[in-house]
């Protein structure tokens, strides 16, 4: 695993750009695998503010909170729209239907999507509790696209997006940690003190699903982008 501290959010945004960018140029990156929350958006507004042009490449999110529209703003689609997808349009961008009422099908829609799309380079943010995705502790590693409930550290972590804590939903549909791990190249970018754990158990931590973010030790093409904050756990 290569890891790279930067000076904060800015630079590790321009960091993991400059990452997505040379893939487009040797022509190795034609499907991103996209993440949302707080720590790709400075990523993104790179890519909005680059003159590159996204117009032939794929985009597949990680997740979708089950029960939000994709007009609603607080939906994940709606997040990726206004962040990146309304700027840079993508030949084709798929995030989990929530509003799906049959979940089997929605599930094995998005995993033929995957597997369709085989994900390049894969974004990812990490959870407090070391989630990836909305895979959170206790997640099978060969875990594929399923609906999920959330744990409550996640809950108390998102409401800062929502009006009101009873707002956040609780279930969301998510890309399983196994469709995650045949990524080519896995980015994942975390900020800030309250990463500490997440990520000392991600970088030096047992394999272990009590930390779903471990598994990437098993995976040969992954870097972490972090600040100082972050990284200061590990040894
Ligand atoms: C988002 C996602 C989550 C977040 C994680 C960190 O699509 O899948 O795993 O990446 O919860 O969120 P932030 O970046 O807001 O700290």
């Amino acid at each position: 695993m290569e890891i790279i501290k930067v000076q904060d959010q800015v630079a590790g945004g321009k960091k993991a750009f400059e990452l997505i960018k040379e893939g487009m140029e040797n022509d190795s990156a034609k499907v991103l695998g996209l993440a949302t929350g707080s720590s790709p958006i400075t990523m993104y507004q790179e890519m909005v503010a680059s003159d590159l042009d996204f117009s032939d490449m794929t985009a597949i999110n990680l997740d979708e909170y089950v029960g939000l529209k994709g007009t609603d703003e607080q939906s994940y689609r709606f997040f990726m729209n206004d962040k990146l997808f309304n700027h840079k349009p993508f030949k084709a961008s798929y995030v989990p239907d929530g509003m799906a009422t049959d979940e089997k099908a929605e599930c094995d829609r998005y995993d033929e999507i995957i597997a369709n799309n085989p994900i390049d380079i894969q974004i990812l943010g990490i959870g407090t509790n070391g989630h990836i995705g909305f895979n959170e502790p206790g997640t099978p590693f060969d875990s594929q696209t399923r609906r999920v409930g959330l744990v409550e550290s996640t809950i108390e972590s998102n409401k800062r997006f929502f009006d009101k804590k009873e707002d956040v939903p609780t279930e969301a549909y998510s890309m399983g940690i196994g469709s995650i791990m045949k990524a080519k190249k896995i980015i994942l970018v975390a900020y800030g003190e309250s990463k500490i754990d997440a990520l000392k158990g991600m970088v030096e931590g047992p394999i272990s699903t009590d930390c779903p973010a471990s598994i990437l030790q098993k995976h040969d093409n992954v870097v972490l982008i972090a600040d100082e904050a972050a990284l200061a756990g590990l040894s």
